[in-house]
């Protein structure tokens, strides 16, 4: 990991979780705590990028030099990166956007009566889908959190929307969200390498020495 192996370049990440209100006290959310997204954050800092990092409610600061925007659903996330790509030359998509958010929001908190309950789901727009499909486009790397079929599926999610690079990462059995350590398979058209389990911090340079190594082959096609 080279000490300004970013340096010049604007880097925009999302982290964390999203949440999707159904009522005023009520939200559907997922078990993302943002460590991972900091983490690379923060390493993209130390190598010299410009960072911004769109993030969902977590419970850590954001890294020292990094610019954050706080959001707190899908569609927020979706605009605050839309608003911001066209500056970035890296876009990393690390958070655990939910696919669906609730059809409609009650204005008042909903009441316990009936006994079954039934709930309609509306999708959310695919913020790395939608930064993939720009004309005028940053490398894109997105996430793929996997509970089986890992090389599989995220070699799918990579040509699918025509993905720059992927990192795999095995959510089975507890693992990837929440925890400090992590392990990711990184897969890009034609190649890939095994980063294994280490500190999320750790996980983190050797991520940002790859992204800065995908970035001098795309420069020098
Ligand atoms: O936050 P931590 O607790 O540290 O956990 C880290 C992590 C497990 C959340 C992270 O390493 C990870 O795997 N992030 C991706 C989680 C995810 O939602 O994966 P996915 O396979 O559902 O989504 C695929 C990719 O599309 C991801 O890059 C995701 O950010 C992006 N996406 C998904 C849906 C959507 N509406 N918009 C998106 O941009």
């Amino acid at each position: 990991f080279a000490t300004g192996a970013l340096a010049g370049l604007s880097v925009l990440i999302t982290a964390g979780p999203t949440r999707e209100p159904l009522d005023p006290v009520r939200y559907l959310t997922n078990r993302s705590s943002g460590k991972m997204g900091y983490a690379l954050a923060r390493a993209a800092r130390e190598a010299g990028a410009r960072v911004t990092l769109v993030s969902g409610p977590t419970a850590i600061a954001p890294p020292p030099g990094v610019e954050c925007v706080h959001v707190e659903t899908a569609q927020q996330m979706h605009e605050a990166v839309m608003s911001r790509v066209a500056q970035a030359q890296v876009f990393v998509a690390t958070a655990a956007v939910a696919d669906y958010r609730p059809a409609s929001i009650a204005d008042q908190k909903i009441k316990k009566d009936a006994a079954r309950r039934s709930l309609e789901l509306e999708r959310n727009p695919d913020i790395l889908a939608a930064v993939a499909a720009l004309p005028q486009r940053p490398l894109v790397v997105g996430f793929a959190a996997e509970t089986q079929d890992l090389e599989r599926n995220a070699r799918a999610k990579l040509m699918k929307k025509g993905l720059d690079l992927i990192a795999a990462n095995d959510v089975s059995g507890g693992r990837g969200f929440d925890a400090d350590d992590n392990a990711l398979t990184l897969l890009w058209p034609g190649g890939g390498t095994t980063l294994p389990l280490q500190s999320k911090e750790q996980l983190a340079r050797q991520l940002v020495a790859v992204i800065a190594d995908r970035m001098g082959e795309a420069n020098s096609r």
